[in-house]
């Protein structure tokens, strides 16, 4: 065997050491994402407990309140209201700021704060507030009323919320 055809070997050899480490990568690369459809395969379990009314994070509706608002802590609601001060004041004839001020809001028709510009989106939705079009706004403003202009997040959890309209009810 001449010196260049052991060179030529050698390089064979390195060839194919490399073709098998990319076969192998792939293999594994495979198995990876096989692993990964397994573990996505357990996701209609969680269906399942959306539709038994299980995780609220998937919900398309806040969770009703009714129930919870005679038990619900008006203090807290209060407390609660900070969240909401930034834009809104809460006092009787208190003035409008970012947001309209909520005094009486309660069992007011939707958008009727004199002198406060609401978006098309809220004069649109019409009817009044009531405890459950509050439920759903202040769950996800966004989501009940798209295109409004109030930029909150939303209260995720249903205590809080039967808190807060608690104490918008008692405004008055
Ligand atoms: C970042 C500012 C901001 C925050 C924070 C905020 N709001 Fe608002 N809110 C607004 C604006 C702006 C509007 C008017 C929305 C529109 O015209 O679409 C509004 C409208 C409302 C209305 C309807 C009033 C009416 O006269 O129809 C209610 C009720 C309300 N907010 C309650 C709350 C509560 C309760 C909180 C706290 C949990 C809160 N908001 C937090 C800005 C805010």
């Amino acid at each position: 065997m001449s010196s260049s055809n052991l060179e030529n070997n050698k390089i064979f050899a390195a060839v194919l050491v490399a073709g098998i480490t990319i076969m192998l990568a792939g293999f594994f690369a495979d198995k990876l994402v096989h692993s990964e459809e397994l573990e996505e395969d357990a996701f209609p379990i969680e269906v399942a407990e959306v539709a038994t009314g299980g995780a609220p994070k998937k919900a398309a509706i806040a969770d009703p309140i009714a129930d919870l608002i005679a038990g619900a802590d008006l203090a807290k609601g209060q407390k609660l209201s900070k969240a909401c001060a930034a834009c809104h004041s809460f006092d009787k004839g208190g003035a409008n700021k970012i947001g309209p001020n909520l005094f009486g809001v309660y069992n007011a028709g939707k958008g009727k704060k004199a002198g406060f510009s609401y978006s098309d989106a809220l004069i649109a939705k019409g009817g009044k507030w009531d405890v459950d079009s509050l439920n759903q706004f202040l769950w996800k403003p966004k989501k009940y009323m798209p295109g409004t202009k109030m930029n909150y997040a939303g209260m995720k959890k249903a205590a809080d919320r039967a808190a807060m309209v608690k104490y918008l009810q008692s405004l008055r």
